[in-house]
């Protein structure tokens, strides 16, 4: 399990990385790492951190986790770095920045991940998604075909380090890793239903709906 906490939240406009804000009584962090510390599937946590943020993690959760280690500038090396210290033959990796997590969910990805080698929860966009030209619309595309990527997703680990590799070969970025499959593996990756509450905590206004949800 990689539990991704290596950004900086600059949308959010705190001086401080938005997964160590406090909702609810808990940090942002709090919720993934509670919840996947318990989870019985779980073997063993890999929390990836900035350097910045990096002697609170040791202090706070080095009793907690398997490696604290440091992430890269972007989401996929953070990824990359954490799979390096991974043993286990399947991984789960997930944005911390969703504190919402659905043991049912999770259920759904882990059965769906032994034939699927790729997996994500994923949920249908509910609005309507248009391409543009400047401030004009183009065509509207089929809602009905149309997925939000949620985290955790799931893979085999030999297969999301063979893409991560043939990525950094390519100069490749992705704000996913099941990109990464689709576009450098010959598997098809899959989606199971996610949750319409696992928000990322993108901006300050997620901050109010997670204060409802949590
Ligand atoms: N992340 C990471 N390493 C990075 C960038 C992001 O581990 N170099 C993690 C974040 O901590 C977050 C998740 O990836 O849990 C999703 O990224 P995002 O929502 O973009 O978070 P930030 O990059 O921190 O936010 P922003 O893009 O607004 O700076
Ligand atoms: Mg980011």
């Amino acid at each position: 399990m990689i539990i991704l906490a290596a950004g900086s939240g600059v949308r959010t406009g705190y001086d401080f990385n938005k997964i160590l804000l406090e909702i609810n009584g808990k940090k942002v962090l709090d919720y993934s790492i509670d919840f996947f510390k318990d989870y019985e599937k779980c073997h063993e946590i890999i929390l990836v951190c900035s350097d910045r943020d990096f002697n609170y993690m040791y202090e706070r959760y080095s009793k907690v986790v398997a490696h604290i280690i440091l992430g890269g500038d972007s989401r996929q090396e953070s990824v990359y770095k954490g799979l390096l210290s991974a043993k286990n033959s399947y991984i789960l990796i997930h944005d911390s920045a969703r504190p919402f997590i659905n043991s049912n969910a999770i259920d759904r990805l882990l059965i769906d991940l032994p034939t699927s080698k790729a997996t994500t929860l994923a949920v249908y966009v509910t609005d309507s998604i248009v391409k543009t030209n400047g401030n004009r619309l183009g065509n509207a595309l089929d809602r009905s075909k149309l997925l939000s990527i949620q985290t955790p997703q799931a893979f085999s680990r030999d297969l999301l380090m063979n893409a991560h590799k043939k990525a950094i070969k390519a100069n490749y970025l992705a704000t996913d890793d099941t990109d990464l499959i689709a576009k450098f593996t010959t598997v098809t990756p899959s989606f199971v239903e996610g949750d319409y509450r696992s928000i990322k905590l993108t901006t300050k206004h997620d901050v109010k709906f997670l204060k409802v949800i949590l």
